[in-house]
């Protein structure tokens, strides 16, 4: 078999065979197959698609391609949840705790930020001292005590993902359904988990701009799932104006401490309350998402949800103080307010702008090996729908870059908003939800 012919055939648009795709994962893996064919056939794959059958195969041989991870010495249903993505998004550090107090399992591989997108290890880790590198034996025990470990994927699980996710960054084949749902459930089904949840993001912020494209991405996934033996189900949740109000990493820590003492914003509170009651159900804990919604209130009013983070945290070596008393977190040195130039209703907070601004004061990566500054990032004063007067701040900027820099960035900010003289209604952050 040559790689060549492959390539060739997908580009005339022809369904590859179980063989073909297996021949081509595991050569490119070993090293056999170069860079520049593999990046060819993804480019193939974006233009001409894939048939459900080949995405199956694909995530099949992704996901067999390294170690894959055995929780059978977790007891109880193991439930994961995963985002494609956003700016915003603490919801892994929210839901996790709550659905662990309501008695869910929550043993969860999580990764790093990159570009506009924040990742919930770098949030993770601006708690002083705690690690994300827990595995093995250690893992296990702390599921099977608190029921929640949020840790880092190794290096051995899926390195196809890794290779091949590095390629399309630089090729411009990141946007392609057939692709993003092999390498999401390729890693999640190789995490061992016995149920999992997606979050399919659309907007702005969001690799998926349009509901054509989310839903179609979500219903690939959940069909793939399913058919490889593991309940998956999918919410689709609006990505055009940022989750919530913190975009940062120990910003993002200090909201989600908040949102478990039921004090998140709206749509944070929503997006982790409809996720939490599918996870709950998914898990065989509650017959219905709505006796499963009140047990996570409940446990948000209680503190116990707030309580299973606190037992994480130090399970994970952090300063639990820091969670429990939030102003020790480390700040910025320049915290400067961005206000209206204009009377009008906020039509809209681009997501993507808001990330990139984000990452240029400090708070995440263009490359893999940039460092972040924890303490850097936006936090919104407004949302969209809300009205504003001119001199009204819209949001805060917290960054230790120097005024010239973080000036140029607030101009850029300013950019993400657009104003309206008409009313603009505030929309559900909950989209869709596909079971
Ligand atoms: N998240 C992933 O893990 N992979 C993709 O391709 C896109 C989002």
């Amino acid at each position: 078999m040559r790689m060549v012919d492959l390539i060739i055939k997908k580009r005339e648009g022809f369904e590859l065979s179980e063989e073909e795709i297996r021949f081509w994962i595991s050569g490119y893996v070993k090293g056999e197959i170069p860079d520049y064919q593999s990046s060819a056939m993804q480019m193939a794959i974006l233009f001409k698609g894939m048939t459900k059958n080949e995405v199956s195969v694909l995530t099949d041989a992704m996901e067999h391609s390294g170690e894959t991870l055995d929780l059978s010495n977790i007891k109880g249903v193991k439930v994961d949840k995963h985002s494609t993505g956003g700016v915003g998004d603490k919801t892994t550090l929210v839901l996790g705790p709550m659905v662990a107090a309501c008695g869910g399992v929550v043993a969860k591989l999580s990764g790093r930020g990159l570009g506009h997108t924040g990742g919930t290890l770098d949030k993770l880790e601006s708690i002083p001292g705690l690690s994300i590198a827990i595995e093995g034996k250690r893992f296990e025990e702390q599921v099977n005590r608190i029921g929640l470990a949020v840790a880092g994927q190794t290096k051995s699980l899926v390195p196809a993902d890794k290779k091949m996710y590095a390629l399309r960054d630089v090729t411009g084949t990141v946007e392609s359904i057939p692709l993003i749902a092999a390498s999401v459930m390729s890693k999640k089904l190789a995490s061992g988990s016995d149920a999992i949840l997606l979050d399919v993001t659309v907007g702005d912020g969001a690799f998926m701009k349009n509901m054509d494209s989310a839903r179609e991405l979500a219903s690939v996934m959940v069909e793939i799932g399913k058919k490889l033996g593991r309940d998956t189900r999918a919410i689709i949740s609006d990505m055009s104006e940022p989750l919530g109000l913190a975009v940062g990493n120990n910003l993002e820590v200090k909201e989600a401490i908040a949102a478990l003492k039921g004090n998140g914003p709206e749509d944070l509170m929503e997006l982790c309350y409809t996720a939490g009651s599918i996870m709950l159900v998914q898990s065989n804990i509650y017959k219905t998402t709505v006796e499963a919604r009140k047990a996570l209130k409940e446990n948000v009013d209680n503190g116990k949800a707030f309580e299973k983070l606190c037992l994480m945290v130090e399970a994970q070596g952090g300063d639990v103080s820091y969670i429990k008393d939030p102003s020790k977190f480390e700040m910025a040195k320049n915290i400067v307010p961005v206000v209206s130039k204009e009377d009008g209703y906020i039509k809209d907070i681009k997501a993507l702008t808001i990330g990139v601004s984000s990452m240029k004061l400090g708070g995440g990566r263009e490359t893999l090996e940039d460092t972040i500054d924890m303490s850097a990032g936006i936090v919104l004063a407004k949302k969209v729908g809300d009205f504003v007067k001119k001199g009204d701040v819209l949001c805060t900027i917290y960054t230790n870059k120097d005024e010239k820099t973080y000036n140029e960035i607030i101009g850029e900010i300013y950019t993400a908003y657009s104003f309206s003289t008409e009313k603009v209604p505030h929309t559900s952050v909950i989209k869709e939800v596909i079971e």
